[in-house]
This record gives C-alpha cells, sequence and structure tokens, in this order.
C-alpha cells in the first residue's frame, strides 16, 4: 500500500505520468513536507487515501476541530459565496481587543507558514542574513536562503533549550531578523520567560526579534508568557500565532502575527489579496473565545506526553523536557529503516539531521495511539 520510493520519481510517475500532469521539482517540493534529513530526501511517505497511516509526523491535534468550530463552519455556510472582507476584519478587530492593541497590529495568514514565509522573504530582500537556533521550525529561513539571504545557526544547549548567549554572540551587522520559537519545535522545550523576555530586549536593539507562539497554549495559561508586551512597548517584534495547534484547525490553515503597524503593512504587502476562506475565519472567530477546547487539549496531550517521555526514560534514551505535542531523541536505528519500518506498520515519524546524527521527532497523538506506537517502535529498533 505505502511502498517507498524516491520522492520526486513517485511524484513523476504518479502524478507526472498517470495523471498526465507536469510538474517542475519546485512544486513536487512544496507538495511534500520539506525534508529535514538525508533519510527523509531519500524515502517519502504518503498518508494513503484510506486514512490508515497514524499521524506522528506533523505535530497536529487529533482531537479537533472543536464542537464549536464545527458549528461556526456550518452557520458560516450561508455566506461562502462572498468573499469575506467583513469577516477577515472583524477577526482582526477582535484579536486586536484581546491583545489590547489597534487593528493595525494584526496581520491575518493563511497559517502561520505564510506569516513565516512573508517575514523571511522580507528580511531576505533586505540583504543580508537570518539568525536561529538549530534545529527549530525551519520555513522562515528556508524561504529567506530561497530569496538568497544566509541562515547563521546556532546550536541549542544539551538539554536542547535555545542557547541565548551563543545566539547573542552570533549576531552579525547584516542579521537582518532573529527567529525564536518558544516553545521549540522538535524539541517541545521552553524557554524561562524572565531570560527569554530579556533577552528579545536586547535583541530587538539590534534586528527584528520574530518570535514564533505557535505551541505557547501548550503551556497551562499561567505559564503562558508571551512576548507580545514588547510589541506594545514598540520593541520591534513580530509575534506569531496559529490555530492550527492546540485549536486543531491545521486544515483550514488561518493564524494571525502582532507587530508594529509599519511591520504588518511591510509583510503584508507580499500577501496574494484575501487570503483567508470564510470556513476558517468563522472556525478562528469562536475558536478565540474557546479556553474550554484548549483546556480539554492540554489535559489529553500532556497525558499521552507523560506516558511517551516515561516510554522514553525506561530505555534510557535522551530527550529534551517537551512540554508541547512533539518530542525529539536520538535514533536508536538508522533513519531510514526506521521510517520504512514504522511506516509499514501504519506509523508516520519523522527523522532530523543534527550535530551528525539522526534523531527522531515523534508528534503526539491520542494516548491509544501512543501506546501502539511504543510497541510498533520496539519492534522497529528490536
Ligand atoms: C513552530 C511552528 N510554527 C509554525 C508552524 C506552521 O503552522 P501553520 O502554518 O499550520 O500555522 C508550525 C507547524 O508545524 C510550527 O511547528
Amino acid at each position: 500500500m505505502n511502498t517507498l520510493q524516491s520522492r520526486r520519481n513517485w511524484l513523476k510517475s504518479s502524478l507526472g505520468l498517470t495523471a498526465g500532469l507536469m510538474i517542475t521539482p519546485a512544486l513536487a517540493d512544496q507538495l511534500l513536507a520539506a525534508p529535514v534529513s538525508r533519510a527523509e530526501e531519500s524515502l517519502m511517505w504518503l498518508s494513503p487515501p484510506n486514512g490508515k497511516l497514524v499521524r506522528l509526523g506533523s505535530n497536529e491535534n487529533p482531537y479537533g476541530p472543536s464542537a464549536r468550530a464545527r458549528a461556526a463552519i456550518q452557520e458560516a455556510m450561508s455566506e461562502f459565496n462572498r468573499y469575506p472582507f467583513e469577516q477577515v476584519n472583524q477577526l482582526r478587530a477582535l484579536i486586536a481587543e484581546k491583545e489590547g492593541v489597534s487593528a493595525d497590529h494584526i496581520l491575518i495568514a493563511n497559517g502561520s507558514s505564510e506569516t513565516l514565509c512573508l517575514a523571511g522573504m522580507a528580511a531576505a530582500l533586505e540583504g543580508g542574513s537570518v539568525l536561529s537556533a538549530f534545529p527549530t521550525f525551519r520555513s522562515l529561513m528556508d524561504y529567506a536562503v530561497k530569496f538568497n539571504a544566509r541562515w547563521d545557526r546556532v546550536d541549542l544547549d544539551e538539554y536542547h533549550v535555545h542557547n541565548l548567549e551563543a545566539m547573542a554572540a552570533a549576531v552579525k551587522a547584516d542579521t537582518r531578523m532573529m527567529f525564536v520559537c518558544n516553545p521549540n519545535n522538535p524539541t517541545g522545550t521552553v524557554l524561562e520567560s524572565g531570560k527569554l523576555r530579556n533577552f528579545v530586549v536586547e535583541m530587538a536593539k539590534k534586528t527584528t526579534v520574530f518570535m514564533d507562539e505557535a505551541y505557547l497554549e501548550f503551556l497551562e495559561p499561567s505559564e503562558q508568557q508571551s512576548m507580545v508586551d514588547l510589541v506594545k512597548q514598540g520593541h520591534n517584534v513580530i509575534v506569531s500565532r496559529t490555530f492550527s495547534k492546540v485549536h486543531g484547525l491545521a486544515g483550514l490553515r488561518i493564524a494571525h502575527a502582532i507587530a508594529h503597524p509599519d511591520m504588518v503593512k511591510k509583510l503584508s504587502k507580499y500577501q496574494m489579496g484575501v487570503v483567508n476562506n470564510q470556513a476558517a475565519l468563522a472556525a478562528a472567530r469562536v475558536s478565540l473565545q474557546d479556553t474550554d477546547f484548549p483546556a480539554l487539549t492540554r489535559a489529553k496531550n500532556n497525558e499521552a506526553l507523560n506516558y511517551f517521555q516515561s516510554y522514553l526514560d525506561k530505555k534510557k534514551w535522551f530527550h529534551g523536557k517537551s512540554r508541547t505535542n512533539c518530542v525529539l531523541f536520538p535514533a536508536p536505528k538508522d533513519g531510514k529503516t526506521i521510517l520504512a519500518e514504522t511506516e509499514k506498520r501504519g506509523f508516520q515519524i519523522r527523522i532530523w539531521d543534527y550535530q551528525q546524527r539522526e534523531w527522531c521527532r515523534v508528534s503526539i497523538g491520542t494516548l491509544d495511539e501512543m501506546k501502539a506506537f511504543t510497541k510498533v517502535f520496539d519492534e522497529v529498533v528490536a
């Protein structure tokens, strides 16, 4: 069913030849999740149409969409024949009110991937470089590199937490943007908020700091120390959020960023016009006010995360202290075999290259999925 083949050959044969479509290598790369290791470059997985593959590869929320989001989409259907001009403004106003800023501080995007793309492009078009920890979510830097910027990377520390001192030392005269992902993907690790705040204030004097807070809501509400207040204080900071994770709306592609109005203008000028759809806007509107569904996601995720981190601890396999829905640990066997053998058994995970070795990144599914996965993983690495 899921034979593993070369990524491009597969696309050539199944899309190009069977369906008679012309696809370029660039399109092939866009159709597939960007590979983060040599193992992934040489193999590919595809969810079978019958959906039998358990997806532990994209940090998705297995519990979404919420009942409220589903009802809102149903209700919005009568507007699906209309462009969503008012609805975009409505969501922008709601977010602005919640964050205590004016609406021109808010960018509504087609998933935070779009925000990352816009920021990477905008930074690169000014010439110079972008700086981030590594490994981290790489879209912003990948886009900057596509537009000829240099990507300077700073390894995480020994606990897989951002090494802020080393990052500060890596800022150069031509650093146009620093990307900070807190909590971080692929490690799920969190920075201590006081230390982070001081760091961001200092760095923002030298360059634009892009704070990716896609996973912030996996922390308990009292721990969710956003850097939005630094935007309000006028620091050169962009804060990026998404409805894809805790709100479980990844398939609808809706997200937002909070930044100085000049920065919002700068980023939005590269947008394609109206990039959002009525269904996503309706679901986002109710999700923004919803505290129940995020709480349910957190509780269920924590249970499954604890189960999986205990499994790794019993094996004595190192992992950073994840507080989100993914965990990174050293691959106990070669990555290509792990990808192929886990897929054969119905599970999709990711392999990352870092510091001359391979790492497994496993997203946290339901508790039952994680129990089934650990059984399979035992077999795969035996
Ligand atoms: C840290 C981080 N930022 C942004 C994204 C992009 O998410 P989306 O485009 O669905 O908002 C992801 C997706 O996994 C992520 O892990």
